[in-house]
């Protein structure tokens, strides 16, 4: 049964295996290639119920904050309708302004974290339509919302989130896609997205296949004491969960920046004993993270770049090579292939991956 470990050496490996076949679950049946959108059933609204939504919020905790943090980027971008994201943890507790005109967005893996739930009702307390972006199907968060997209990844065990991760960003950008597609995302656009997710399977077995080589890479850095992780703009959520990942179970201080940040303040931090891993998709923004990579390397830090692009020898300390996804599904490559980072990193320093000190699977106190 899926519980097992099935000869893998912890769930989070295993886990991490099955990312191909946990996104082809969450595909399943939700592409419309006639309209080249999303089918999305269970969120129960219709073009004109979405075209009314004048913002979005997404709300998580940890991996699931993160992903929603993603999710805001990819409905902006694709639909442009401002979004953000926000921990569930301050929401509940800041006395928010719920809007009837925004599509509150809960996401979580287990659907019981106290501190999403609690968001959840308070939300609906004040009026706000709120669905639910939740893994358990049973789970208190996906009861309370009544509508929204399960995310298909199976059970998961290992502490450390990694296919429920996945998933999100696979069902974060479904509904951009469909958000879009009901306002002026072009019909090639749209076929774009849909054939960019139907290839994220095989390029994600891809990066799963270079495992050697990243955990080469991973135990060159297993002594550094701190660790920076950089990206921009959709980079930069994926800075922050690999940074969440290599603190979470290596319990090596990682800090995630905005890359266009480094240098008004943690660019004095840089030397030779403090690496960055630089988040180096092949998109817009290649030139302005170069010119980071080139701050970073004239104050002697190494820097390990995670990409799809096409990097000349050399130029940085070392290369995490991901195949290219569309530029928008670029986010879910590169964060697979930070979680083989992280993994390889404890791994070298002894931790014992599926049950790191102080964490718990689920929340579900104050
Ligand atoms: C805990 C876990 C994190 C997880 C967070 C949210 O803090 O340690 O890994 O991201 O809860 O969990 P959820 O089940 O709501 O996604």
């Amino acid at each position: 049964v899926d519980y097992e470990l099935g000869g893998h050496p912890d769930f989070m490996y295993k886990e991490m295996t099955e990312q191909p076949d946990a996104v082809d679950r969450c595909l399943r049946g939700r592409l419309d290639r006639r309209f080249m959108s999303a089918r999305l059933d269970g969120i129960g609204l219709t073009p004109r119920e979405y075209q009314q939504i004048r913002r979005v919020k997404l709300l998580g905790c940890g991996s699931a904050y993160y992903a929603g943090q993603l999710g805001a980027e990819l409905i902006e971008q694709l639909a442009r309708i401002p979004a953000d994201a926000e921990p569930a943890s301050e929401f509940r507790y800041r006395n928010p302004v719920v809007d009837p005109e925004t599509l509150y967005v809960a996401i979580s893996q287990s659907g019981e974290t106290l501190d999403t739930l609690a968001a959840v009702h308070e939300l609906k307390r004040k009026g706000g339509r709120v669905i639910g972006l939740v893994n358990v199907v049973s789970s208190s968060i996906a009861r309370e919302c009544g509508s929204g997209l399960f995310l298909h990844a199976g059970p998961e065990i290992s502490v450390a989130a990694t296919k429920s991760f996945t998933n999100m960003g696979v069902a974060l950008a479904l509904l951009a896609l469909e958000l879009g597609r009901v306002r002026d995302l072009s019909m090639a656009d749209g076929r774009r997205l849909v054939d960019g997710l139907l290839a994220l399977p095989a390029q994600l077995a891809g990066i799963l296949g270079q495992e050697p080589g990243i955990a080469g890479i991973a135990r060159k850095y297993a002594g550094a004491e701190h660790m920076f992780f950089v990206g921009r703009v959709q980079g930069w959520p994926v800075a922050r969960e690999g940074a969440q990942k290599l603190k979470e179970i290596s319990y090596v201080h990682a800090e995630a920046y905005q890359a266009s940040e480094l240098k008004h303040g943690p660019l004095a931090l840089i030397d030779p004993e403090m690496p960055t891993v630089v988040v180096l998709p092949a998109d817009d923004l290649l030139a302005k993270n170069l010119s980071t990579i080139e701050e970073i390397k004239a104050r002697g830090g190494p820097v390990v770049a995670v990409t799809d692009a096409d990097l000349p020898d050399g130029l940085v300390t070392d290369v995490i090579r991901v195949p290219r996804a569309e530029r928008e599904l670029a986010p879910i490559t590169h964060s697979v292939a930070l979680q083989l980072f992280a993994y390889h990193l404890a791994k070298a320093l002894g931790r014992e991956i599926d049950r790191p000190r102080n964490l718990a699977k689920s929340v579900t106190v104050e």
